[in-house]
């Protein structure tokens, strides 16, 4: 299959206006051989044709989906940069905890948006498990969004390799897994109550239209993939679902500093952490 670079640029272009994912020039190859196998399946040769079908035939956008799923970068693993999990753990979310407790309000919310395979979002419910001493008497609720609907089958699973649990502390890995196999690990029914999944396109503005209310947002190893434009339309939509005092952690690689200027900037436990 050919690939131009004027049609790349087309569907690279489709791709970020509906998703928020940026592709530039040098990941024309990684894109290609993903459309071509999208392609080969629909039985269309020609680039500009399968372009068109996306464009305009496809209404109710499920080749787009599919494409979306083969061109979505999923890695992640429990516990994944612990020294910021540290932080959540032992500085903000005592701080919220408190606040609430004060007020008699015992709910809290949680995002992990870009959910990916689940483990992010599990991991935030097994923080907060070990981490409130009166955790019996909250009402927690986790909800991993993620655009892509293959990872989200997985997340539902809850059944993990050993590469995925290598960071899990053996006292939690005991704790709040099965083990099934050598190579194989089931998170416990008493994570996996807290914790919900849904489809969501975070760039679909009527996606995130009635999310509000959350404590904490984890936006972590997303915004890496996404242009400043997207990157900022995304966090300003997130400072409206955060109630008052709550926290928004991103992936080390991923400043607010430059995208806005909304959040208050704290120092927590050697951390700079972003507070709404
Ligand atoms: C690298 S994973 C990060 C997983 C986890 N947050 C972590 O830090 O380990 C990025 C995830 O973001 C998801 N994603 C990318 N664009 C998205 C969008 N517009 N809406 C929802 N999820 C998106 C991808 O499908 C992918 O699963």
């Amino acid at each position: 299959m050919e690939l131009a670079v004027e049609d790349f640029i087309k569907i690279r272009n489709l791709i970020y206006e509906r998703t928020g994912i940026h592709f530039a020039e040098n990941k024309i190859y990684f894109v290609k051989k993903r459309l071509q196998k999208r392609m080969e399946q629909r039985d269309i040769s020609d680039v500009s044709e399968y372009y068109k079908y996306l464009r305009f035939l496809d209404t109710n956008q499920r080749e787009f989906q599919e494409l979306v799923n083969l061109l979505t970068v999923n890695e992640t693993y429990f516990f994944r940069e612990f020294p910021q999990l540290q932080v959540f753990a032992e500085h903000c979310l005592e701080e919220v905890a408190e606040r609430k407790r004060a007020r008699g309000d015992r709910t809290l919310k949680v995002l992990s948006a870009g959910c990916s395979t689940g483990e992010e979002p599990y991991t935030l419910a097994i923080i907060l498990m070990e981490m409130l001493e009166d955790f019996p008497e909250w009402t927690v609720m986790v909800k991993g969004i993620d655009i892509d609907e293959n990872v989200l089958r997985r997340a539902h699973l809850a059944r993990y390799d050993s590469r995925s649990v290598k960071d899990v502390p053996p006292v939690y890995l005991q704790r709040h897994f099965t083990r099934l196999g050598p190579d194989s690990f089931e998170v416990s029914p008493a994570v996996r109550e807290h914790v919900v999944f849904e489809h969501v396109n975070m760039m679909d503005r009527r996606a995130l239209r009635n999310e509000k209310g959350y404590d904490f947002i984890f936006c972590r190893n997303v915004l890496i993939y996404f242009d400043d434009a997207a990157r900022k339309q995304l966090v300003d939509r997130f400072y409206t679902m955060l109630n008052r005092g709550g926290f928004i952690f991103l992936g080390h690689a991923e400043s607010l500093s430059r995208i806005t200027t909304a959040f208050k900037l704290r120092r927590m436990g050697g951390y700079i952490v972003y507070q709404s």
